[in-house]
């Protein structure tokens, strides 16, 4: 079975075919907006739909001819249904309907968070399940206990911001451009540890829940602090906020270990392709020998691979929802399915 997948959630349109026999990629196109948002600091979200609308249908011969293939050779289309940016969800879920339509194919809406925390399986085997999810991207921050595919129980969240979204936000507090995530820690890498100490929220308490907006708001005040000229001192400052938001990230998910004795844990979403945290929480959990799983690099930040990916997993599980009646929903739960 071939099925080809869009996913234009946000500021990446990507475009995917995924062969369930051969159990691999035919095709992979992503295209990132970062030029087209720069200018503004972040992702503008009309802008955002008319860049979906002007390039997806060139990624989709693009895909076709990377896989040498064309719609006939095609079982089925994919797409991401939510969360994510409305007019960015629209323009995704409304092209892949009309193909869908067209070529007398079924049609398969997969949540964008199934999507990461499956990714891990593109690579190799997804992990034994029960496992532990850390998913962490620019709009959520969830650990989730994965008891099989669609079968997801929310452990803990964040009750403000995401920690990409506070990667973002540092970043842009130390004058740093958009996307902020991978340039902090870029900078971090030239910093030193010991001249700033930033809080680490929600370490203390009982529970699985995260809170970033006190941290972001720490960064400010040490940001005041600095001389615009001082690079050490901004490398210093990027180095201790990828710390303290590392080291809540990684406590918390040994934590979700511990609490539901699972000793797999997978890391998902677009914060995951972080050295730091992909490396401490690798050490750590080793210590407690719990296994850890992080796929490559560019299937943490968002592409179309993983949506065809789950929604393979998805067919496969018999939990084929083809239903006509369902819409984009920029705040779809992972947790209703
Ligand atoms: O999953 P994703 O690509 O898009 C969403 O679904 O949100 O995640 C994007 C987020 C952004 O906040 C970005 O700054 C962050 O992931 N990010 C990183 C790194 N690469 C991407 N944050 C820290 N370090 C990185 N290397
Ligand atoms: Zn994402």
């Amino acid at each position: 079975m071939r099925i080809l997948a869009i996913e234009s959630s946000c500021d990446e349109t990507g475009v995917a075919i995924y062969d369930t026999q051969q159990r691999c990629l035919l095709a992979n196109e992503l295209a990132s907006q970062i030029d087209a948002h720069a200018c503004f600091g972040g992702v503008v979200p009309e802008l955002a739909s008319r860049e979906h609308c002007r390039i997806l249908p060139r990624m989709v011969d693009a895909a076709m001819q990377q896989a040498a293939i064309d719609w006939q050779a095609l079982d089925a289309v994919a797409v991401t249904s939510g969360p994510g940016l409305m007019g960015a969800l629209l323009v995704g879920s409304s092209y892949a309907r009309a193909a869908a339509t067209v070529h007398g194919l079924p049609l398969l809406p997969v949540h964008h968070l199934e999507g990461h925390i499956l990714a891990f399986g593109l690579q190799e085997n997804l992990p034994p399940m029960p496992m532990i999810a850390l998913l962490v991207s620019g709009g959520h921050t969830l650990l989730v206990r994965v008891d099989g595919i669609g079968r997801y129980r929310l452990l803990g969240q964040t009750l403000d911001d995401a920690a990409g979204e506070c990667f973002d936000k540092s970043a842009r507090l130390l004058g740093l451009p958009y996307p902020g995530g991978p340039q902090l820690s870029a900078l971090a890498r030239q910093g030193h540890a010991g001249r700033f100490t930033l809080p680490r929220p929600m370490l203390r308490k009982d529970n699985l829940d995260f809170s970033f907006s006190g941290l972001k708001t720490a960064v400010l005040h040490a940001a005041n602090t600095l001389d615009k000229h001082d690079t050490q001192g901004h490398a210093d400052l990027a180095r201790e906020v990828e710390t303290a938001i590392c080291e809540v990230l990684v406590n918390k998910t040994l934590r979700a270990c511990q609490q539901e004795k699972i000793a797999h844990v997978v890391l998902a979403g677009g914060v995951a392709a972080n050295q730091q945290l992909r490396q401490h929480l690798q050490q750590q959990a080793s210590r407690q020998d719990i296994a850890c799983y992080l796929p490559a690099l560019s299937y943490c930040t968002d592409n179309a691979a993983m949506i065809a990916y789950a929604a393979a997993c998805r067919l496969q599980a018999g939990l084929d929802r083809q239903s006509k009646d369902w819409d984009a929903n920029p705040r779809q739960s992972l947790f209703q399915n």
